[in-house]
């Protein structure tokens, strides 16, 4: 698949834009706080109906103004599709596509895939195991409407359960009041246990592979997932679960929040048998987070046919020069669009994209 062009009306910085990109590459050149990452963000809340930066849909809208909207057209294998995702006076967002308002934002799914690489991704690596819980679910949600559904039932009762643990932890009832929660809990994690061992164990051989090409064979690379429940067939996770969430009761009242569960698996990965979430150097970090990046696209592949489009916002910088030439390599066969100050590096076939002050210069 390949973006054909972006409009942008009152979003971020941008009064008015209109931008069309080519199929290979395509390079957004600027000077810092031109507008180039908030380009790319208008093409990835398309994608997922929210943005990478920011949870609060009216930081999207232009400073002084009330909405905003984003139109992308999207080159399919067999047909355009077009995006329309907008953010109303009332906070509210909108999304349609060919015109059909969404009334579920997992109708999205499998229409525009994004793979996301910003220098922020080390954090992927390096920071709490919410990031890597944030990277399979996005990756996930983006293949699978029914991990979309379902992560997205877990989370709210997971809330409700939490806040029922804080409100009633004296409650006599609560126990009770519990179970009822407890089993839709268990219902929906266990679909997303099973989903997410079978997504670790898929990126783990595409991310060794390509790990072994970028470090020239000196790094292993090993990805798999960490959950509190065994890898088991679902109905077996489900009662697992369950079982576990009632033995939990009591530490759970106490807590008052819900200590167990998918909420706080993680993804273990090392590379020579060495935590690189803990000793990890920066670069070395920065190299496992490509890796999984790509294995995420050869995934996006498998699994939809069709790849993906990847957003490389100002990571060329951060590259050695034998990285910034791989990358460059492996990006050759997917449409992928690249942000940076300037660009110097010796490829042919790509179009520039110039942005001055919130305009798009062609
Ligand atoms: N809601 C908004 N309304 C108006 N301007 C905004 C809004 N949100 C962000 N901006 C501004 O948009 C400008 C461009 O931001 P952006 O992150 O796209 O810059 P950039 O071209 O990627 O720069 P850099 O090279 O430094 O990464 C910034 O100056 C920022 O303050
Ligand atoms: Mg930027």
């Amino acid at each position: 698949m390949y973006i054909k062009s972006v409009a942008l009306k009152n979003y971020r910085n941008y009064s008015s834009a209109y931008v069309t990109f080519n199929e290979g590459l395509n390079i957004v050149v600027g000077k810092n706080a031109a507008g180039k990452t908030n380009l790319v963000e208008s093409i990835y809340c398309s994608a997922l109906g929210k943005s990478p930066r920011s949870n609060k849909y009216k930081d999207l809208i232009k400073w002084n103004e009330e909405s905003c909207y984003i139109k992308v057209v999207v080159a399919k294998k067999y047909r355009d599709y077009t995006i329309e995702f907008g953010i109303d006076n009332m906070d509210k967002k909108r999304v349609a596509i060919d015109g059909i308002p969404l009334t579920r934002l997992s109708g999205l799914v499998g229409i525009l895939n994004v793979v996301f690489f910003s220098p922020d991704e080390i954090k992927l690596i390096k920071e709490s195991p919410q990031e890597r819980r944030k990277f399979i679910d996005i990756s996930l949600s983006q293949q699978s409407g029914v991990y979309l559904d379902a992560l997205s039932k877990y989370n709210a009762i997971l809330s409700q359960r939490n806040k029922l643990l804080k409100e009633k932890f004296n409650d006599a009832n609560l126990a009770a009041q519990l179970y009822a929660w407890d089993v839709q809990m268990a219902k929906y994690g266990a679909q997303i246990i099973v989903q997410r061992y079978a997504f670790a164990d898929s990126i783990a051989v595409y991310a060794k592979r390509i790990h072994d090409q970028i470090t020239e064979g000196k790094e292993q690379l090993s990805v798999s997932y960490e959950s509190g429940l065994e890898r088991a067939e679902k109905s077996e996770l489900e009662s697992k679960f369950l079982q576990k969430l009632q033995q939990n009761f009591e530490k759970d009242k106490n807590l008052q929040y819900t200590s167990f569960g998918p909420h706080r698996d993680d993804l273990e990965i090392l590379s020579n048998g060495i935590d690189m979430r803990k000793f990890g150097s920066q670069g070395q970090q920065r190299t496992v987070a490509l890796s999984l990046k790509f294995a995420e696209i050869q995934l996006f592949k498998d699994e939809l046919g069709e790849s993906p489009i990847l957003l490389l916002d100002d990571v060329l910088s951060e590259l050695d020069e034998s990285r910034r030439r791989q990358l460059l390599e492996m990006s050759s066969t997917l449409q992928t669009i690249i942000t940076c100050t300037e660009f110097e590096e010796d490829v042919q076939g790509y179009k520039t994209i110039k942005i001055v002050g919130g305009q798009a210069v062609e």
